[in-house]
C-alpha cells in the first residue's frame, strides 16, 4: 500500500488506513450465521495477543463508556474506590455516583499520575470490591503506573482492578495477565486505528465470578450475557458487523508490524514530541516520567493561543485536538497513535513552527 502523509493527530478518533476502511464494504450476514461465528472466532486468538492475555476477551457493540458503566454494573454491589487525575478517569467516578454506588475517589491534580502508596493508605482504610482508574488519561497526557497500582490492589485487597486503556492499547504495554488486570478495556477509535463503534475488553475469571454474585446486571451491561454469547461466538445483539471486518483487517496490520515494535514507534513518537516541544519552548502539561507515548498535552508560551493554533492548523488542511474540558484555554493536544509515523510528526512540527515564525 502506498503510505499516505498523515494530517489527522486528533487524540481519537485516528486517523485510518485505506485498506482497512476498504474492509468495511463487506458484505451483510446475520449475526447468528455461520459466516459470523468464524469472522468472530479468527478474531479472539489476535485480540488475546493484544491485551496479552490467555482468558476472554469480548468485543462489544458500543463505545468504552458503554463499557465502563457495565462493568460497574455488573460487577460493583456498592462499594468503588475510583482513582481520578483527568477527564476520564473522573468519567468511571460520575458513572459509579450515577449508578448509586458509594464511591469514594483519590483526586490527583490534573497532569499528575496517580501514587500506588496513596491507594495503599485508603485500601487500609476500607474494603473495596473495585478500583478504577486510566491508564493513558487522554485529557492530561499522562500515562499512569498500572503495573505498579495492580500490584499494591493485590497486595492490600481482593479489589477488583478496573481499567480503561482506551488511548494506550496497541500504543503502549497493556500485560493483562502479567499486571494482574481483572477487566481491561478499549474502544478501537484510538491507539488501534480502527473506525469507532466497538469496544474491546477482557474479563478475568475474578470478575466473572464477582459478577456472579451481582443480581441485577441489567440486559446490555451484562458482562455474563457478553461471556455466555462470546463462548458461543456470538454477541448479546446486533454487532456493528461493519466495524468488525475493520478490525479483522486491522489486526493483522497490527500483528505484522508486532506489538512491541508498535510500543517501540509510540515511544519514539513521544521523544520526538519531547524534543520538538522543548525547542519551541511548549511544556508538557503531564508529569515528567509519566507521559503518554500515545498523546501529548502541551501548554505554548502565554504569546501563544492553543485556539488560534488549532485554527491556523486546520487552515492548513491539519488536525490537532484542542485542551480538554478546564484546560482548554491554556492547551492542545497532538494524538500521535495508531498508525501515526515520524515523518507525518516531522510534517505537524514545521507548519506550527512556520504559523509561529509568521506570527
Ligand atoms: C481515556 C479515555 N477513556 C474513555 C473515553 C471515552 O471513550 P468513548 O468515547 O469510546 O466512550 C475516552 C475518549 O476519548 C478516553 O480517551
Amino acid at each position: 500500500m502506498t503510505p499516505t502523509r498523515i494530517d489527522f493527530f486528533l487524540p481519537g478518533p485516528t486517523w485510518v488506513r485505506e485498506d482497512v476502511l476498504q474492509a468495511m464494504t463487506g458484505p451483510m450476514m446475520g449475526h447468528r450465521s455461520a459466516g459470523f461465528k468464524d469472522l468472530y472466532a479468527s478474531l479472539v486468538p489476535r485480540l488475546q495477543q493484544v491485551f496479552r492475555t490467555e482468558g476472554d476477551v469480548l468485543v462489544a457493540t458500543g463505545s468504552a463508556t458503554l463499557v465502563m458503566e457495565s462493568a460497574i454494573v455488573s460487577t460493583v454491589a456498592a462499594d468503588i474506590l475510583n482513582l481520578t487525575c483527568g477527564a476520564f478517569s473522573e468519567r468511571w467516578h460520575t458513572v459509579c455516583r450515577n449508578l448509586g454506588k458509594d464511591a469514594d475517589r483519590i483526586e490527583v491534580p490534573w497532569g499528575r499520575a496517580v501514587d500506588p502508596e496513596l491507594v495503599r493508605q485508603a485500601l487500609r482504610r476500607k474494603r473495596y470490591e473495585a478500583v478504577t482508574m486510566a491508564h493513558s488519561e487522554t485529557s492530561t497526557g499522562v500515562l499512569n503506573p498500572i503495573r505498579e497500582l495492580a500490584e499494591v490492589i493485590r497486595e492490600e485487597s481482593d479489589a477488583l482492578v478496573l481499567v480503561d486503556t482506551v488511548s494506550s492499547l496497541a500504543g503502549a504495554r497493556v500485560e493483562a495477565d502479567d499486571w494482574g488486570l481483572d477487566v481491561v478495556l478499549a474502544s478501537t477509535q484510538k491507539a488501534m486505528a480502527v473506525p469507532p463503534g466497538l469496544t474491546l475488553f477482557s474479563l478475568s475469571q475474578r470478575a466473572a465470578k464477582q459478577a456472579a454474585g451481582i443480581a441485577k446486571r441489567g440486559f446490555y451491561t451484562d458482562f455474563l450475557r457478553y461471556r455466555d454469547n462470546h463462548l458461543k461466538s456470538s454477541t448479546v445483539t446486533t454487532p456493528a458487523l461493519s466495524v468488525f471486518y475493520a478490525l479483522d483487517r486491522q489486526l493483522d496490520v497490527i500483528l505484522e508490524e508486532g506489538l512491541e515494535t508498535r510500543w517501540e514507534r509510540h515511544a519514539a513518537l513521544q521523544a520526538m514530541t519531547a524534543k520538538w516541544s522543548t525547542a519551541q519552548g511548549f511544556e508538557f502539561a503531564s508529569q515528567k516520567g509519566f507521559r503518554s507515548p500515545t498523546v501529548s498535552c502541551l501548554r505554548p508560551p502565554a504569546t501563544v493561543k492553543p485556539a488560534d493554533l488549532v485554527t491556523g492548523l486546520a487552515e492548513r488542511g491539519l488536525v490537532v485536538g484542542s485542551g480538554y474540558g478546564a484546560w482548554k484555554p491554556e492547551t492542545f493536544r497532538i494524538g500521535h497513535m495508531g498508525e501515526v509515523r515520524g515523518c507525518d510528526l516531522e510534517h505537524l512540527f514545521g507548519t506550527i513552527s512556520g504559523i509561529l515564525d509568521v506570527g
